[in-house]
């Protein structure tokens, strides 16, 4: 049965074992009862329910045991690929793993070898160089560069500084944090950059369906179809559809080789299908599509009220954003520390960010916001920056 989504509807996630909730405190020192929790990605919003129905019918069926079959969720992926991507996948090209971040690590080590670098445009989530640097691999950052507001990459630079030891690069997109859509013309020279420097190209597109019209995401596979040889596309249900707890993710792969390669990786590794993770991600891709209409709406009013509420703020700037529900926010020209920035944010204001600097090389002196909230908590937002920055 179908409901409309609501998402006004305030859920009290304290005491639900909820990272974004319940670890304010060892995290940031943090009441989560007086807080604005506004830092890891995920959402304060029920998902379709289609994933809570599929949910609740294995419970009801009561058993709990190991997962088989994974072909209707195959389908469900190339059905939703297809339809909102204009993109052709195959069943045997996907592999399913335990989230992205453990995808990303499988692709850097099927992939690389250690002391091997490994290609990022920052400042860009976190999870990458983490895993990069705890695989014994070398991070090489290319920063981005902002022209017009907004980030854009400068490959002429990166070529100029290439070592010969880069063997991956990782591409986010779109982009988080910033909330880039990377223009097809864009994605065709990271491609040219990759083939003419022999590199794997992990495209990592977790946040292709969270796109704010007129913007228009384009996977990597469709805009620069030369590059498959090299190329590895990975997609989540996860941040579009709030299961990012199941920990499901796709690593897809069209090239027969290629994807040889990293299913030794993925065998090796130990790990197999999670069947909540399955379930949640097969019944969100089924009867997702209207509510994930209706959150792109709701969404794009929470990033308009942050984004005109912050730029009233003296020494405040938003990055204007195409994808994504997580605003970036530079503080430099209140000519604050960034310590007094964080300070004044959590002690004062009570809302826990993201910090910029975690993002890598030009996080600095930003915050990442999550406004995938009650609008409510967006406005309060706006209003507590407000009394603590003017
Ligand atoms: C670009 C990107 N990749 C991966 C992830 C996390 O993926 P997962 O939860 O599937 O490990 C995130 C989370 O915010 C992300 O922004």
């Amino acid at each position: 049965m179908s409901t409309a989504p609501n998402f006004d509807e305030k859920i009290n996630r304290i005491g639900t074992h909820s990272l974004k909730w319940d670890m304010l405190e060892s995290f940031y020192g943090m009441k989560p009862e007086e807080s604005l929790s506004m830092w890891v990605a995920d959402m304060d919003f029920k998902p379709p329910q289609s994933v809570n129905d599929a949910l609740q019918a294995s419970i009801d069926h009561g058993i709990h045991g190991y997962f088989g079959d994974e072909s209707e969720h195959h389908q469900a992926i190339i059905n939703w690929m297809q339809t909102r991507h204009q993109w052709a996948v195959e069943a045997d090209w996907i592999s399913t793993v335990h989230g992205l971040v453990n995808g990303t690590a499988m692709c850097v080590q099927a992939f690389t070898q250690p002391n091997e670098g490994v290609i990022l445009f920052t400042p860009v989530y976190h999870a990458f160089a983490k895993i990069i640097k705890a695989n014994n691999r070398e991070v090489i950052e290319s920063p981005l560069e902002i022209r017009d507001g907004r980030y854009e990459m400068n490959l002429q630079k990166l070529a100029s500084e290439l070592k010969g030891h880069e063997k991956m690069m990782i591409l986010c997109s779109p982009h988080n944090p910033g909330g880039r859509v990377w223009s097809v013309e864009e994605l065709k020279q990271v491609a040219e950059f990759c083939q003419i420097h022999n590199l794997t190209l992990v495209s990592d597109e977790i946040h292709h369906d969270l796109v704010y019209p007129p913007a228009k995401h384009t996977v990597m596979a469709n805009a620069a179809p030369e590059i498959i040889p090299q190329l590895v596309m990975l997609t989540a249900t996860t941040k579009t559809f709030n299961i990012a707890g199941g920990l499901s993710g796709n690593v897809i792969v069209q090239d027969s080789a290629l994807r040889e390669r990293f299913k030794q990786t993925h065998l090796a590794s130990g790990t197999s299908a999670n069947r909540y993770g399955v379930l949640m991600a097969t019944a969100a891709y089924q009867g997702g599509a209207e509510w994930l209409d209706q959150l792109i709406d709701y969404l794009d009013g929470n990033r308009r009220l942050l984004d005109e509420g912050v730029r009233d703020i003296a020494g405040l700037e938003s990055m204007p954003m195409e994808a994504t529900y997580l605003a970036w926010v530079n503080f430099e020209k209140t000519g604050l520390s960034t310590q007094e920035v964080i300070q004044r944010v959590e002690k004062q204001a009570a809302i826990a960010t993201n910090y910029g600097a975690m993002f890598g090389q030009g996080g600095e002196g930003y915050l990442r916001f999550n406004f995938a909230c009650q609008c409510e908590v967006v406005e309060q937002a706006v209003e507590r920056l407000r009394r603590v920055f003017s």
